[in-house]
């Protein structure tokens, strides 16, 4: 159950950006938005720490800028080596214009 929504900003900044960036349970969070729908993810690889917000995104994948490793979005699975632990990933969603990520 969620505790807490965190406001990382306006779906205006997140759709002029491409992407919002903050911090959630102490950790680093991306937002950005795939075929209309949010995802929120840590913006930090589990091989060697990379920030994952100047990724790739191909389908709802991100791709490691560093070494390329890929995470599902869904679900935070590391889906190639080298990494091989999960990305956390977060609820998102849209209220009166700001942008939500639910904190654990
Ligand atoms: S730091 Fe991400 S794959 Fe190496």
């Amino acid at each position: 159950m969620t505790s807490e929504w965190i406001d990382l900003g306006t779906v205006a900044d997140l759709e002029a950006r491409g992407g919002l960036t903050g911090e959630v349970d102490g950790r680093p969070v991306t937002v950005t938005r795939i075929d209309g729908r949010l995802y929120a993810f840590e913006d930090c690889c589990t091989h060697d720490g990379e920030s994952l917000a100047g990724g790739e995104i191909e389908g709802t994948e991100v791709v490691c800028p560093r070494h390329g490793a890929r995470f599902c979005l869904d679900t935070g699975e590391a889906l190639t080596p080298p990494a091989y632990e999960p990305i956390r990933v977060f609820g998102v969603r849209e209220d009166g214009g700001r942008v939500l990520v639910a904190a654990p």
